[in-house]
């Protein structure tokens, strides 16, 4: 049976990580691996996370499960900040990470309304389309962002999306965009608001990087408006980063509904789909989170560390912007990532003759570097002829 399979394509990041701890040059700097980085070229298990494992390992009394659901004080905490009022008709369940929100609302469209055509803007995450298709969605594609000029195709967007036909659902990426750093400002999520209203379309956002952009609140504040304005909507929400909990796989998917009735039945055709999949989530992390949640003094601490990682990567940005003006719209750009215009050829030199590693499509994690890699960075790209002149 299985002389059938042929051997899938290679994963290039994995590739990357491979290349790079086998590189021996001392200076070599990775851009490539979408997971923050401190100064130190560290990925920290965070200082209130510490604490909450102390606490758990002291509390926990039984591994016995939980349900397909989840915990539900971890679901409610993180409704609390992602919405910030009162919200009758939204409900959420516990997922592996922000990979099984999205497969699991991938599912809950198809069993719901097989036609819906699922549209994500392009470049992104390299994982959503396969992921929509796994789930057994349609997927459409409309151009987001125009790599060269660095900048949001935002009339394309809405003339694209103007296509799209009632109960099509619309993917939004809620902060710290994946891989371009080019976030939607309140005006464009108003009027994309406007017109998901008016064509009774269904947005799905994305927010894998919650506080990583411009805080807590900003980074929602899109979001907000178009929740306000959608009488059904998808949230997939990731603690993966903001928490630092990469491989604890601690997220949750979230759906608005017109009314308690529908709601309920969301509730429960959620807890449905993720039966065969993987029957009930990873408690770990989801546990971590919601002790953070009850106590003041972990919350505080966790966000003000979560402020801290933010700065450095805003510093990241300005150092390696204040060297090279051509890179100036990294200032203005949020999140771990950018997308640089770079060609396979200006990629694989950077690797070779550099020891600078990213993906092959010129995305960067500005936080996998150090702040003193800045004008080494500018002048390697510089040598490969990266830097172009109208920017
Ligand atoms: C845009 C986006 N969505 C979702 C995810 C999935 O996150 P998780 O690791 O929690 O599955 C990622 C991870 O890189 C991402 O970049």
């Amino acid at each position: 049976m299985f002389e059938n399979l042929k051997n899938p394509p290679p994963d290039s990041l994995l590739a990357l990580i491979k290349a790079f701890q086998e590189d021996r040059r001392a200076g070599k700097i990775d851009l490539g691996v979408g997971v923050y980085r401190d100064d130190s070229g560290r990925t920290p298990v965070m200082r209130a996370v510490k604490e909450a494992e102390r606490i758990l390992l002291e509390t926990q009394d039984t591994k016995a499960y939980l349900g397909p659901e989840g915990d539900v004080e971890f679901v409610e905490a993180l409704q609390a900040i992602i919405v910030g009022h009162y919200a009758p008709n939204i409900r959420g369940l516990q997922t592996p990470g922000g990979s099984g929100a999205l497969r699991l609302g991938a599912e809950l469209i198809a069993a719901a309304r097989p036609s819906s055509r699922v549209w994500i803007g392009a470049p992104t995450w390299p994982n959503h389309g396969p992921v929509f298709q796994a789930g057994s969605a349609t997927v459409a594609w409309y151009r987001y962002f125009d790599v060269a000029t660095q900048t949001i195709m935002f009339n394309e967007m809405m003339e694209a999306l103007s296509t799209a036909g009632r109960g099509d659902v619309v993917l939004l990426h809620g902060s710290c965009h994946n891989p371009t750093g080019a976030d939607l400002d309140l005006r464009q999520w108003t009027e994309i608001a406007g017109l998901v209203a008016e064509r009774g379309l269904v947005p799905f956002i994305d927010q894998a990087y919650h506080g990583l952009g411009r805080g807590l609140d900003d980074d929602v504040a899109g979001l907000r408006v178009i929740l306000d304005a959608a009488d059904e909507a998808l949230i997939a929400y990731s603690c993966d980063k903001n928490f630092g909990l990469y491989r604890d796989r601690t997220g949750a998917l979230f759906v608005k509904a017109p009314n308690a009735e529908r709601a309920d039945i969301i509730a429960n055709t959620m807890a449905n789909l993720a039966r065969p999949n993987w029957s009930m989530p990873p408690d770990h992390g989801a546990a971590l989170v919601r002790i953070i949640f009850q106590s003041d003094d972990l919350l505080h601490s966790w966000s003000s560390e979560l402020v801290d990682m933010c700065a450095r990567i805003r510093d990241v940005r300005q150092a390696v912007a204040g060297i090279e003006p051509r890179l100036a719209f990294l200032v203005d750009q949020r999140g771990l990532f950018s997308n640089l215009a770079l060609s396979a050829s200006q990629v694989e030199s950077l690797r070779s003759r550099h020891g600078v590693y990213m993906a092959p499509s010129g995305r960067i994690n500005l936080a996998g570097m150090r702040i003193s890699d800045a004008g080494r960075l500018v002048a390697a790209l510089n040598d490969v002829g990266a830097l172009n002149p109208t920017l």
